[in-house]
């Protein structure tokens, strides 16, 4: 198909990726000559290159750390879409910063050393930098509670409590003025990303934009990674007959939002100028249970497998968080795609995806020796095995 051109240059990082490859998609749609640089991180891309790279858009088979790679890519180009990072409850700690922190890092100094004539920067921020999600407490109304400590958290006890008076709070949507933190070394690498490109925007005058993604779903979502991406986890597992675990009781809630609906996030970002300089919530503003996603899922999926509990925390994890996304709704951002029919959509690609294993059995044991997923203290979780 050919399409009119708009005559602006979009690179991509991470454009082979969940987000990356449906914004690229969304691009070359509107017009937008795209290239994207991906170095096809084997956790995600067991099978090398996917499918869905389209043959309109160049691709770049590097890695964000490569210098010389970035800097080429970089080259010609408008407008940084800057979706690359390693990603989720991984058992490194290092790689982390390297990918995220340092591969931002560097990237924001190629294009100011060498004067790259960037307009634009749109990075992909989450809502991961936040503390805890915000909350209501009957009497000092919307707080920004702590990180729930471990200690806490361990003796089965997952409440959220307000700072001044420790009364057991709401949950409510959190605000982009809610207090930032790093509670995971994935979060604190986003925080980096965030602030170094939103700093570096301020000190060379280019529109920057950090999109606060939740948590982000959809087709080609890898079914590959037993690390991140709940709603494929748990399709993954349910498919070979194997329930789904629920870390603390399930009854936390996150703001599931279709991935099409985060690439025109990030198209609507790139177009208006009313979010420069600013970080933005993107998600669909509604809370959901993590049991509910499960039971969701299982439902679509037709098979009658209960999740599990089996007194698990992981340290760092929020109890509640969902995004108050007026900040982006004012610019004209608009979710369309409802949790339901979304599932939906995952689970018809996965059914064009062959055989897909279970790899989060063998991760388990990974995040327990990494001390990434703790066991509950109190005797009767420790011998029983919960719901
Ligand atoms: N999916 C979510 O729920 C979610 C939520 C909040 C923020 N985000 C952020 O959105 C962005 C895209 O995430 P996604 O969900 O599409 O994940 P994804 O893993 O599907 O895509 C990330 C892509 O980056 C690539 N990548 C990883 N390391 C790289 C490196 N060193 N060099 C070059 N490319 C590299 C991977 O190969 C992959 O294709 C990331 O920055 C992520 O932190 C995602
Ligand atoms: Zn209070």
């Amino acid at each position: 198909m050919t399409r009119k051109s708009n005559g602006k240059r979009a690179l991509v990082t991470g454009g082979a990726g969940l987000i990356g490859s449906h914004l690229t998609d969304l691009l070359l749609e509107e017009g937008y000559s795209v290239r994207t640089l991906d170095n096809l991180e084997p956790q995600t891309h067991r099978k090398g290159k996917p499918p869905w790279i389209p043959a309109e858009a160049e691709f770049v088979n590097a890695d964000i750390r490569n210098r010389n790679a970035v800097a080429s890519a970089l080259r010609g180009i408008d407008i940084v879409f800057h979706q690359a990072a390693y990603g989720g409850y991984m058992p490194e700690i290092a790689k982390y910063v390297h990918v995220n922190s340092f591969g931002t890092a560097q990237m924001l100094e190629i294009i100011r050393d060498e004067n790259l004539p960037i307009r634009k920067m749109v990075v992909a921020s989450s809502q991961a930098v936040y503390r805890e999600g915000a909350g209501g407490c009957p009497e000092h109304g919307l707080v920004f509670p702590e990180p729930r400590p471990i200690e806490q958290l361990r003796s089965g006890d997952y409440t959220v409590r307000c700072p001044v008076c420790n009364a057991t709070t709401m949950p409510t949507a959190t605000p982009e003025e809610a207090p930032m933190g790093g509670e995971t070394v994935y979060a604190l690498t986003k925080v980096d990303q965030e602030r170094l490109a939103l700093m570096w925007g301020r000190q060379t005058g280019t529109p920057v934009v950090a999109l606060r993604y939740s948590c982000t779903y959809g087709p080609r979502q890898s079914v590959f990674n037993p690390y991140t991406g709940v709603i494929a986890i748990f399709a993954t597992r349910l498919l070979n007959g194997q329930p789904p675990v629920l870390y603390e009781d399930g009854e936390q809630t996150r703001d599931f939002c279709y991935v099409g609906d985060v690439a025109r996030a990030n198209l609507l970002a790139a177009q208006s100028d009313a979010l420069d300089g600013l970080p933005v919530n993107v998600g669909s503003g509604r809370a959901t249970t993590i049991r509910d996603v499960a039971e969701m899922v299982a439902e679509a999926l037709d098979v009658g497998i209960e999740p599990v509990v089996r007194g698990e925390v992981r340290p760092g994890e929020m109890r509640h968080l969902t995004s108050d996304t007026s900040r982006a709704r004012s610019a004209g951002y608009e979710p369309r795609v409802s949790l339901d029919e979304g599932i939906g959509r995952y689970l018809e690609w996965i059914g064009t995806q062959g055989d897909v294993r279970d790899y989060f059995a063998e991760a388990e044991q990974t995040l327990r020796e990494k001390r990434i997923v703790h066991q509950l203290a109190t005797e009767s979780s420790r011998t029983g095995y919960g719901r």
